[in-house]
């Protein structure tokens, strides 16, 4: 699929069959999302990957809201949870070519750890659509993380920044609503040219 193509058909699908997806095709969305950028190339990140339906079966009860919204999303056979490992960061940056040995956050211009976590997300998102598939990325809502870390054994220094569903879209899937398309903002009011302020 053309690159383009890609980008204009990615939405968030909240609604899926229980159509497999192939052990492969996971593989090539995880590939995918080890080539994102990050910071001082420290790919402080990590995956939590859940294909078997028992794993899958354990991780819902977390997100409450979309299996009460959306209760079709628990279809989908793949469920992706990045996260995002400040130490890595903290740790790379403290090496000779960076310098910063103090490990202070507030030499951090923005936390890396979620947006390479996040770069990385998105290219899970967009791999997704390329293989034919569709996806969503969804939070995890901040009174579940504790219980949730639990349950799968996530160490307290590895943040999960929401998860992520890829798998067939439900043929019955409801329109995306012209309203998001309405409310997409448009270059005119987020582009500045030359000086804050200047759309032309
Ligand atoms: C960081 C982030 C968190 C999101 N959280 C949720 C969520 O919890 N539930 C949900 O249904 N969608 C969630 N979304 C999807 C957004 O609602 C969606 O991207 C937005 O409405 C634009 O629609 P589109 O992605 O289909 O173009 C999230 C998206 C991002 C990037």
């Amino acid at each position: 699929m053309e690159f383009a193509e890609v980008v204009r058909r990615r939405r968030m699908i909240r609604h899926f069959t229980d159509e497999p997806v192939a052990p492969e095709v996971v593989d090539r969305l995880l590939a995918a999302a080890l080539r994102a950028p990050s910071a001082g190339f420290s790919q402080g990140w990590a995956f939590l990957v859940l294909t078997d339906d028992e794993d899958r079966a354990r991780f819902w009860p977390f997100v409450p809201t979309r299996v009460e919204q959306t209760p079709t999303m628990q279809l989908a056979p793949v469920v992706i949870v990045p996260l995002a490992h400040k130490a890595t960061y903290l740790e790379r940056y403290a090496e000779p070519d960076k310098g910063w040995e103090d490990r202070a956050e507030a030499r951090w211009p923005a936390p890396y750890w979620f947006i390479d976590t996040g770069m990385a997300s998105l290219l899970i998102l967009l791999t997704a659509v390329d293989e034919g598939l569709d996806a969503c990325f969804f939070g995890i809502q901040p009174d579940q993380l504790a219980p949730f870390r639990a349950e799968f054994g996530i160490p307290d220094d590895y943040a999960p920044l929401g998860g992520i569903t890829v798998g067939h879209r439900a043929p019955d899937t409801p329109a995306q609503p012209a309203a998001v398309d309405e409310r997409r903002r448009g270059a005119e009011s987020v582009v500045h040219r030359g000086q804050f302020g200047v759309h032309g």
